[in-house]
């Protein structure tokens, strides 16, 4: 069987990118290792950026999101204890961000994808790309015990950082660039009222902590957590303690405790692989970079590479314009390193890495100081959480 395009992975930028082609008439098939369970249950992101948004919208995937969808012009960030607004409305000539979880975005693109006769293979095991550098690539694949072939003109890795796409670059074309944190975040999902009417980012002598939300009744909590860490060492009483004293005493008092429904802990990591292409291989979100979620940017990059690649995809199958398809890697790219920077000067500023003693430790106080009363320092912030433009 040939397929213009085979892409492997239904996350979120596998999915969009399926949707985006399709609404222009390329049909494509999406290979996924999981069941559909499985990636419409886990718990991931939680802010769209109004580019992210906009796509979802282009492809008319846009009716729950718009109903539920809780849009936000500001963040505070807690210091000490001490809460200060960023309005970024206000600092952005009207911008905003969007408060909807990657699953129900996730469950949405599946649905929608399914309702319009998309073909995903879910379960599809031992995912294999043979032919790369050649005009004529396919994918094998197992499913249900029978082996399958796929021809196609192009393969989208879109199969986050485990995947298979990544690997099959060769390693003398891949160049890698990886910071590891030393801490993680404990993250929780209570039914529970928001502490504030928009996201706290805490930074306090004991760590980072993060207020959030899914809805008016339920929200997603984080704190700074060491590497070494296990989920059995965070009772549920533990967790709501460490974050009220995170918060500071005035806001401690506002944190409503419920129903503990999830609890996880995720490392925190940068990382980026260039370039993003190779001969008929594109890589998109994950499976080409991994940014610690402090920015909130991890899924709104996989939105943007998906924009750039099925742009180049389009102008190749409707018009035979390849100039797309060359420069996407760089376009991409530019934009993924902005997001990089900004995600590990967040994540900087925020945390603590137990060098407060320090030069280093010194330094990273001072910026957060200033970032937090300048407004030329607080424009830089908000214009880089509500995403640069694509
Ligand atoms: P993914 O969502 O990872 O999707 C890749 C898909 O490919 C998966 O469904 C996987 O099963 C499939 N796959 C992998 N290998 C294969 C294979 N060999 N064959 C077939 N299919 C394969 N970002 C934030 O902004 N805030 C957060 O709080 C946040 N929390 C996160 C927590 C965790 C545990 C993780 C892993 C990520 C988190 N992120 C967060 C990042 C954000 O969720 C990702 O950036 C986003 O999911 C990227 O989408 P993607 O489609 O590129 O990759
Ligand atoms: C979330 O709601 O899960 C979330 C929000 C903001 C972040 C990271 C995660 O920066």
């Amino acid at each position: 069987m040939h397929v213009p395009v085979v892409i492997i992975g239904s996350g979120p930028s596998g999915l969009l990118l399926s949707h985006l082609l399709h609404i222009r008439g390329i049909a494509s098939v999406i290979l996924e290792r999981k069941n559909r369970q499985h990636v419409e249950g886990r718990i991931r992101a939680g802010v769209l950026e109004m580019g992210t948004v906009g796509l979802m919208r282009k492809i008319g995937v846009d009716q729950r999101m718009n109903a539920e969808g809780i849009l936000h012009g500001g963040i505070y960030i807690s210091v000490d204890g001490k809460r200060h607004h960023i309005n970024m409305k206000a600092l952005t000539g009207g911008q905003t961000v969007m408060i909807y979880g990657q699953t129900e975005l996730t469950k949405d693109l599946i649905a929608a994808r399914l309702a319009h006769g998309g073909d995903i293979v879910f379960e599809a095991e031992d995912v294999s790309l043979q032919g790369i550098e050649s005009d004529k690539p396919s994918v094998r694949y197992v499913k249900d015990g029978a082996e399958h072939q796929l021809s196609c003109d192009y393969i989208a890795a879109c199969d986050g950082y485990h995947g298979v796409g990544r690997r099959t670059m060769p390693e003398n074309r891949l160049k890698t660039f990886e910071r590891v944190y030393p801490f993680g975040w404990l993250g929780v999902l209570a039914k529970a009222k928001p502490v504030a009417d928009e996201l706290i980012y805490a930074s306090h002598a004991r760590g980072f902590a993060l207020c959030s939300m899914r809805s008016e009744t339920v929200v997603r909590h984080y704190v700074q957590v060491p590497s070494e860490d296990k989920i059995e060492d965070w009772s549920d009483d533990r967790f709501w303690n460490e974050l009220r004293t995170r918060l500071g005493p005035d806001d401690a008092s506002l944190v409503n405790e419920g129903e503990v429904f999830e609890k996880s802990i995720a490392p925190l990591r940068s990382f980026v692989a260039e370039p993003m292409s190779h001969g008929r291989l594109f890589l998109a979100g994950d499976a080409a970079h991994i940014v610690p979620p402090t920015g909130a940017k991890g899924l709104n990059l996989a939105a943007s590479d998906v924009h750039y690649l099925s742009e180049a995809l389009i102008a190749k199958f409707c018009e035979n314009d390849e100039r797309g398809l060359a420069q996407y890697s760089q376009k991409a790219i530019a934009r993924v390193w902005k997001a990089e920077r900004f995600s590990w000067w967040m994540t900087s500023m925020l945390h603590r890495f137990g060098d407060e003693d320090s030069f280093d430790g010194r330094v990273r106080r001072a910026e957060l100081d200033y970032v937090l009363s300048s407004d030329a320092g607080k424009t830089t912030l908000a214009e880089n959480y509500v995403g640069l433009p694509f």
